[in-house]
């Protein structure tokens, strides 16, 4: 299938899409030996695309990380107001890593980082559906009517949330803390569905994806997801 050349680019891991056009433009991108303009489309499978002479997909390293994202660190690439990101966590990397899907700058836990565009758009893809389990702590006790409410649905402004499993629940001096599992991926969205329910959120990770955990990763720290942990969530 054509696809715009950029969007392969960056899907192989090179460049970000915005950075490919900068290289189209400046000339450094061919197909089937012929300089390529912005605009210009490509299929993978039958054409040859070079970026200064080197072919896609020959030698290109593909990178999986599982970070454990501390608070207080953007999601980003660059932050505008620079404060830090979860990128520059990752150092020793000569690749062009970025983040699959998001936690706001307040929550924590498990985030995968990689270079490779296919993996990432297939996980954070609706139709995937992919389970992510939070670890709650909210103000309060949570009532047996919130509980069911989590589970059932809960109307925000951009909808009806799918139902959510809500287990480990557990009291703690003037907070209560459980676990949340949701599907979807809406902006704040475990936060939002609690305020909903009346509770305010005051500590947030995320502990699984899929059958990834987190595990005892110290904040901060990141791992290599083995191959097999990789083809598995190809599977999702
Ligand atoms: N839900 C939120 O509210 N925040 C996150 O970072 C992730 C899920």
């Amino acid at each position: 299938m054509k696809q715009r050349i950029q969007k392969l680019i960056s899907a192989a891991g090179l460049a970000s899409r915005r950075q490919a056009e900068e290289w189209i433009s400046a000339g450094r991108v061919t197909v089937n030996g012929r300089q390529a303009s912005l605009g210009d489309q490509a299929d993978p499978a039958l054409d040859r695309v070079e970026v200064d002479g080197r072919a896609l997909g020959s030698g290109g390293r593909k990178i999986y990380l599982l970070l454990n994202k501390p608070v207080g660190y953007v999601t980003t690439l660059k932050d505008p107001q620079g404060r830090p990101t979860v990128v520059d966590l990752v150092q020793d990397l000569r690749e062009r890593i970025y983040p699959v899907g998001r936690l706001d700058l307040n929550t924590a836990g498990l985030l995968i980082l990689t270079n490779d565009g296919e993996f990432a758009n297939h996980l954070t893809h609706p139709r995937h559906q992919v389970k992510k389990t939070y670890l709650v702590r909210v103000r309060g006790r949570l009532s047996d009517a919130a509980r069911r409410q989590l589970e059932r649905g809960v109307k925000l402004e951009d909808g009806l949330t799918a139902p959510a499993q809500v287990s480990s629940v557990r009291a703690s001096g003037a907070h209560t803390w459980f676990e949340l599992t949701i599907h979807e991926g809406r902006n704040r969205q475990v936060r939002r569905m609690c305020e909903a329910v009346g509770f305010s959120v005051s500590r947030l990770m995320r502990i699984r994806l899929g059958f990834l955990e987190l595990g005892t990763l110290p904040p901060g720290q990141y791992r290599q997801l083995s191959g097999g942990e990789v083809s598995k969530l190809k599977k999702l």
